[in-house]
């Protein structure tokens, strides 16, 4: 795998559907971010007002200005210009104050260079699944991080939300009541190679995917001196389906489509 040509193109490709994406997430995030990404990460970091952290592959900045509202002193870092200065506009907008910078979350030394010890605390909200190596960026943390630091972190579930699960929908008449079944297909999990993803609904380019079963992707952490001592799997409730027929998580609520975890720096 050729991690350097795979990054760059993620580059381009984010920076292309940067104004798509910040439409899409506005101030505030989408609904798929306001109910599960959002309370699980703030949940896990149970963040402090004049706390430090740093916000990897922040996007528009949706949850890095919830973090500055909160009253934390915010570093946020992306390697999409053009996603920067979205949210750079919208935090100004906001009256917020926030430390943007153009970072690649592959780039060791460049990340080290933002200061040893320097936060109390560092989010990575689904992002982790679109980096092509991430030891990279674990092995920098544990020296950004002051000591007991936290590192929290959402994603895709590797074991129902990885590349393409297919959805299944199925309608049974049970002794006279239509009952409704929905299910999730996986054709792999141990071993699977970068594939292209829709990402959200209209995004207009697809993007790499990097799955990493459990092991992998903790065990990454775990080599960096990092334990997990925490872990949330949110899902949408038995009732959130619009009933629309249009097949999306909110319809599958006994399975979480994102795995939220808190590391900490041994
Ligand atoms: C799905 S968005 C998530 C944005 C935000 N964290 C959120 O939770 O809404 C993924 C973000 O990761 C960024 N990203 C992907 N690869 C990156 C890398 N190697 N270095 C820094 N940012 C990266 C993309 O530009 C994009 O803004």
């Amino acid at each position: 795998m050729d991690i350097k040509k795979l990054n760059d193109e993620g580059r381009e490709l984010w920076n292309r559907k940067a104004k798509f994406w910040d439409g899409l997430f506005g101030d505030n995030g989408n609904e798929f971010h306001r109910r599960l990404v959002e309370p699980s990460v703030l949940q896990l970091l149970d963040l402090r007002p004049g706390e430090t952290v740093l916000d990897v592959g922040c996007g528009n900045g949706a949850l890095t200005r919830r973090l500055a509202a909160l009253g934390a002193q915010v570093t946020a870092i992306d390697f999409s210009d053009q996603m920067i200065e979205l949210a750079r506009r919208r935090t100004d907008a906001a009256g917020l104050s926030v430390e943007y910078l153009i970072r690649d979350a592959t780039d060791e030394a460049a990340l080290l260079k933002l200061g040893q010890s320097r936060f109390d605390a560092i989010i990575c909200t689904m992002a982790l699944m679109d980096i092509p190596t991430i030891e990279p960026l674990f092995r920098a943390a544990a020296s950004l991080l002051r000591a007991e630091g936290r590192f929290v972190f959402s994603t895709m579930h590797p074991a129902f939300n990885s590349n393409n699960p297919i959805f299944l929908h199925e309608k049974e008449d049970r002794d006279g009541t239509v009952v409704d079944h929905f299910s999730v297909k996986l054709r792999r999990y141990l071993d699977m190679p970068p594939v292209k993803g829709a990402g959200a609904p209209g995004e207009p380019t697809p993007h790499f995917y990097y799955h990493r079963p459990l092991a992998e992707l903790l065990g990454s952490a775990f080599a960096a001196g990092f334990v997990l001592d925490g872990l949330l799997e949110p899902a949408f409730s038995a009732g959130d389906d619009d009933n629309s027929g249009r097949l999306s998580w909110s319809s599958f609520s006994q399975f979480p489509p994102i795995l939220s975890g808190r590391l900490r720096h041994a």
